[in-house]
C-alpha cells in the first residue's frame, strides 16, 4: 500500500507544480491584458485545488499511518514529521484561501491580482517543500 501511495504522491508533485505555474501565470496574463474574470478564467485555479487536495489526502495517509516516518510510528525524522507536511499543508491552504479571496474582490483586476499572488506563493512553497535529490533527505525526481 505504501508503495502505491508513495508512487502516486511522487508523480503528482509534477501535476501540482504544473497546475500552480499554469494558475499563477494565467492570472498574471489576465491582469496584464485586463481580461474579465469569468467562470472559464477560474478553471486553472479549480484544477490546481483539485490536484493539491488529492496530494494532501495521499500525504496525510502516509503521515498519519502508512509511512515508516509516520507520526504514529514515532515521527523519527524532523523533516518528514514537520517540515515537509507543513509545507504541503501551506500549499493547499494558499490555493484555497487565494481562490476564495480572489472571488470576493470587488473588481476583476483585484481578483486576478489576488489569484496571482496566492498561486505564485503556493508554487514557491511547493518548490521549497519538495525533497529534491540535491537535499540530504532528497528523493528521486521520478518514482521509477
Ligand atoms: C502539496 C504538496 C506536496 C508535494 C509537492 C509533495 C511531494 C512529495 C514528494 C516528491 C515526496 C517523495 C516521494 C518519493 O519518495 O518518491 C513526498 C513524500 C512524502 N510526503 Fe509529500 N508532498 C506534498 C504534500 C504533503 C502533505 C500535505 C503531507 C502530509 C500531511 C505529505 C507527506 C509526505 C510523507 C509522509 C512523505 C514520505 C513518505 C516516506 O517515504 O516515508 N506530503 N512528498
Amino acid at each position: 500500500m505504501l508503495l502505491v501511495v508513495l508512487f502516486a504522491h511522487s508523480i503528482l508533485r509534477w501535476a501540482v507544480l504544473a497546475a500552480a505555474a499554469w494558475a499563477a501565470f494565467s492570472a498574471r496574463s489576465g491582469l496584464r491584458d485586463g481580461r474579465a474574470f469569468t467562470r472559464k478564467a477560474r478553471v486553472p485555479g479549480v484544477v490546481l485545488a483539485a490536484v493539491a487536495d488529492v496530494q494532501l489526502l495521499l500525504g496525510l495517509s502516509m503521515w498519519l499511518w502508512l509511512s515508516p516516518n509516520a507520526i504514529t510510528a514515532g515521527g523519527r525524522s524532523h523533516y518528514w514529521t514537520f517540515v515537509h507536511p507543513l509545507a504541503g499543508i501551506a500549499v493547499v491552504a494558499l490555493v484555497h484561501v487565494g481562490s476564495v479571496k480572489s472571488r470576493r474582490m470587488l473588481d476583476d483586476a483585484g481578483r486576478w491580482r489576488t489569484a496571482y499572488r496566492f498561486y505564485l506563493a503556493a508554487l514557491v512553497v511547493a518548490l521549497l517543500g519538495i525533497p529534491w535529490p540535491l537535499f540530504g533527505m532528497g528523493r528521486a525526481l521520478l518514482p521509477f
